[in-house]
């Protein structure tokens, strides 16, 4: 009978004899089972230690673990040679050297787009939280509820999209402010809403048929025209620079009482400074609460309890101004030698 140490050598020639005909993972994985495996051939012979006399054990055993060394590490050089043939395959005829092609470049937000989100960002800094209503509105949330008489000229057909149920498209965003009062449930109302207006205007460089407006509004207890002015100044200020001058010009809007336009100067450089109109704004006219009180089923918004400040601002228009664009037609033209430069 051969002996443990006799067959231990054949096994390890036989193993490594077979290693290089290996081809692929599974007769790598083959392989290990037939020696290493439970039932290997290794294994078994392992098992052999048993009757081996004990003055040999030690040399016995060391030789076992030289031979499972040998067969583990072939084993894994196998395995390594196996997948630098593969790598080595998929590069073939590529050449790793030649530069690549550019990819298409990384585009970047609509300055109309990053106007918003800055408005929106310092807003609700402040605490202001982002409503939103429909586009078609009723009269009632355009016009009525917002204390503009029947006979407004705003109401006409050849400033008002109207549509055939007697709905319209939103002149403005101030719908939102009526959207807003009649769902809430609590005070402080404290939002902003931006979205977009429609108007019959003539084309032309400052007007389109469609435009980006920003609805403010805050409702409660004691809102005074102090806090109306802090909160403008400060986000104007924080929008153009904090050298922006603000003013308030006294103005009229149905549904504020006192109303006023904000004007806005940057800081001149060189340049003569102007005024440039920039915003609507006022304290809500008790009116529009007692508009709001009538669909409601509680005295929340009861005009003798609380007062509140409205504003509202085009959003083309301050892309514009900051960005000096003087046609807001490339605003929607997508052309992308204007787009690049923002
Ligand atoms: N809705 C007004 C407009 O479109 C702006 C405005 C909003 C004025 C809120 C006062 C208060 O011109």
């Amino acid at each position: 009978m051969e002996t443990m140490l006799d067959q231990l050598a054949h096994l390890e020639t036989e193993a490594l004899a077979a290693l290089p005909t290996l081809a692929d993972e599974s007769a790598l994985e083959s392989f290990r089972v037939a020696y290493l495996g439970k039932k290997g051939k290794l294994t078994a012979l392992s098992a052999g230690m048993r009757d081996v006399a004990p003055a040999d054990k030690a040399a016995v055993g060391a030789r076992l673990n030289e031979v499972r060394s040998a067969i583990t590490d072939g084993l894994s050089s196998r395995k390594d040679a196996l997948e630098s043939a593969r790598d080595a395959a998929a590069v073939a005829g590529i050449d790793v050297t030649l530069p690549g092609r550019p990819s298409l470049g990384t585009g970047t937000l609509h300055p109309l787009t990053q106007i918003r989100d800055l408005a929106i960002r310092t807003l609700r800094g402040m605490g202001f939280a982002l409503a939103e209503g429909p586009e078609i509105e009723t009269e009632w949330h355009c016009f009525d509820a917002l204390n503009t008489p029947a006979d407004h000229p705003a109401r006409n057909e050849s400033d008002t999209f109207y549509l055939h149920d007697g709905r319209l498209l939103r002149t403005h965003t101030s719908t939102v402010q009526i959207r807003t009062m009649e769902a809430a449930s609590e005070l402080p109302i404290r939002i902003i809403a931006p979205g977009a207006a429609y108007r019959r205007d003539e084309i032309d460089a400052t007007h389109l048929s469609v435009f980006n407006q920003l609805e403010g509004l805050c409702v409660d207890r004691d809102v005074s025209l102090a806090d109306l002015k802090g909160t403008l100044v400060l986000f104007f200020r924080e929008i153009f620079g904090s050298k922006t001058a603000v003013r308030f010009r006294p103005h009229f809007f149905p549904f504020t009482e006192p109303s006023f336009e904000i004007d806005i100067q940057l800081e001149a450089k060189g340049r003569e400074a102007k005024w440039i109109e920039i915003a609507g704004c006022g304290m809500v006219d008790p009116a529009v609460f007692t508009a709001v009180s009538s669909t409601r089923k509680d005295d929340l918004l009861d005009p003798a309890a609380v007062s509140g400040f409205a504003f509202g601002l085009g959003l083309d228009r301050l892309a514009m101004i900051l960005h000096g664009i003087t046609d807001i037609r490339h605003l929607i033209e997508n052309d992308l030698r204007f787009l690049r430069q923002f």
